[in-house]
């Protein structure tokens, strides 16, 4: 059946993948890409899919509520996908604001340009919010998020990204839109943004510069691989049903310290170096503010109603990821310059 998809956010990591999933899985679709290209957004992530017929990018940002109301009006989407947000929590505690503006009124904007373009035709379409794990808190040493645990949100970045997910909650209690929310674990693999921990660790160690561990490195993260989040969302998008949310994550729990000890020595033996010579490389930081202990995703529900399970276990998805940027070093060049430069510095000066 022919859709007409927008997908928002699809010049950065996540989108990106999606957007290469859905462009060769359904060639019969018509695949709307709406990004601003803000420092994280990068049409570079989608040359092979670029040129493809049932493929379209759009220059846009979703705090303008006007052009998005005439987007959605203009187009008659059949569905959303919506993952386009300030995504780091570091740069939430630096400047909360931007987060507020694009993740819960960006979001708002969406949901009601979707409700006036789509009067009187809610059951042919759906609303499909990408949220995060972070929306649940912090875990101590045991337990994990269900869909049924309470929001306990405790960065900027997740306090902005619970508030959409109300929003979107809202727009179905209030309005009859339907709508699904998904909570993913962290992401790894190619594409990813090199200030987040493991491509910046990739960066840092493949030019001998210290790696900046916050804290004692205790902290624990359930990491998967981008491409079984794609596959989720293909899932979700397709099989899932209207009002609910679905946890999606890797059953893959890491204390950042042992995964940048094992980065250290895949990045020793793909480079050549003597074993323990990129460990030296370790420097431990001021830690984060108000820094999240540890996620851990219950995804079960998702497996046993939709059938997804993920499909790369971690030093397979590693591997592919340190090759990724090894073979994409001129990538990893033209996202490291500028802008991000001067984050970068202002962000470990003092540490
Ligand atoms: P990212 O920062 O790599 O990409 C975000 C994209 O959104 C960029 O292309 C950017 O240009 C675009 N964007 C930002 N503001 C915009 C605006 N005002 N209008 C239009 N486009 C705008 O983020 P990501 O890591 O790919 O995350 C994508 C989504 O998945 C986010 O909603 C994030 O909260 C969620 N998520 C991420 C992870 C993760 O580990 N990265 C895990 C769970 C959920
Ligand atoms: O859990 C899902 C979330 O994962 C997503 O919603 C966010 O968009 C995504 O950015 C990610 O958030 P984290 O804060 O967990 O990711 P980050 O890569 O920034 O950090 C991972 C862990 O590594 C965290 O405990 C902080 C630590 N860290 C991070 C950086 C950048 C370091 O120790 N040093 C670093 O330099």
């Amino acid at each position: 059946m022919n859709k007409k998809i927008l997908i928002t956010g699809g010049a950065g990591f996540i989108g990106s993948h999606v957007i290469r999933l859905f462009v060769k899985q359904y060639p019969e679709y018509s695949l709307v890409n709406l990004d601003k290209l803000t420092y994280a957004g990068n049409l570079e992530n989608l040359h092979d899919v670029e040129n493809e017929s049932n493929y379209r990018f759009v220059k846009g940002d979703i705090v303008d509520y006007e052009s998005m109301k005439d987007l959605f009006l203009k187009e008659n989407f059949d569905g959303v996908i919506h993952l386009a947000a300030e995504s780091h929590v570091d740069r939430s505690l630096e400047n909360p604001a931007a987060f507020a503006i694009t993740n819960v009124v960006g979001t708002l904007n969406l949901l009601q340009a979707a409700k006036i373009a789509w009067r009187g035709q809610f059951d042919k379409k759906l609303f499909y919010h990408i949220s995060t794990d972070e929306v649940y808190g912090s875990l101590e040493h045991g337990g994990y998020f269900t869909e049924e645990t309470p929001v306990d949100p405790r960065s900027p970045y997740s306090a902005s990204k619970t508030g959409s997910d109300h929003f979107v909650k809202a727009f179905h209690s209030s309005f009859g839109l339907p709508v699904i929310i998904s909570r993913c674990s962290n992401n790894y693999g190619p594409n990813h943004f090199p200030e987040k921990l493991i491509p910046l660790m990739i960066h840092n160690i493949l030019n001998q510069k210290p790696l900046p561990v916050y804290g004692k490195g205790e902290n624990v993260r359930d990491w998967l691989y981008v491409e079984d989040h794609a596959r989720a969302i293909d899932v979700i998008f397709h099989k899932g049903k209207a009002g609910e949310v679905y946890n999606i994550g890797g059953n893959n729990e890491w204390k950042n310290i042992d995964l940048v000890m094992l980065l250290c020595s895949v990045m020793d033996q793909k480079l050549n170096r003597a074993p323990g010579t990129s460990a030296k490389l370790i420097n431990y930081v001021t830690d984060r503010q108000g820094h999240d202990l540890r996620y851990a995703i219950d995804s079960s529900k998702l497996q046993t109603q939709l059938g997804w399970r993920p499909s790369i276990d971690f030093p397979a998805g590693l591997e592919k990821t340190v090759d990724w940027y090894l073979n994409n070093r001129e990538w990893l060049e033209h996202v490291t310059s500028g802008a991000y430069r001067d984050y970068y510095a202002g962000m470990y000066h003092n540490r």
